[in-house]
């Protein structure tokens, strides 16, 4: 049985504080840089949603991309576009606001979301120098 993967990407901007609480000031300045602004900053993130399965006979889709749309809207786009990432996103409450933790975030509340269709990949774009892959291991 055939295996496609098919993708939507998303764009949003939110803002964040890269910083752990447990550390001191001059720890997380050395650790996390310009990332460390206690008065917060932006990104313009891009996220790559990738789901997979076969092809349905009957549509001739894996699934179709505008419930995928709609459910990237819903779960993710609507929580975090224009929010802040420390104080108003209630799925990264509690953890340092990273672009690794980030994906993880994203991805505990996307995978159970786009069911039938199974999440195999999220990439997620900080800058357009670097981005985060991740793939549920
Ligand atoms: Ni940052």
């Amino acid at each position: 049985m055939a295996v496609v993967q098919i993708t939507r990407i998303v764009r949003f901007n939110a803002a964040h504080r890269v910083y752990n609480p447990a550390l001191s000031d001059e720890e997380n300045q050395r650790l996390f840089g310009k990332c460390n602004n206690p008065n917060w900053h932006g990104h313009n993130y891009t996220l790559e949603v990738t789901v997979e399965g076969a092809v349905d006979p009957i549509t001739g889709f894996v699934v179709n991309l505008r419930d995928i749309k709609q459910v990237v809207e819903r779960e993710v786009v609507e929580h975090v576009d224009h929010k802040n990432l420390n104080l108003e996103v209630p799925f990264m409450a509690g953890t340092i606001p990273s672009t690794e933790n980030f994906v993880l975030g994203i991805w505990r509340v996307l995978a159970p979301a786009v069911a039938p269709a199974r999440l195999a990949r999220l990439k997620l774009w900080e800058t357009e120098n670097q981005y985060v892959e991740y793939d549920g291991r």
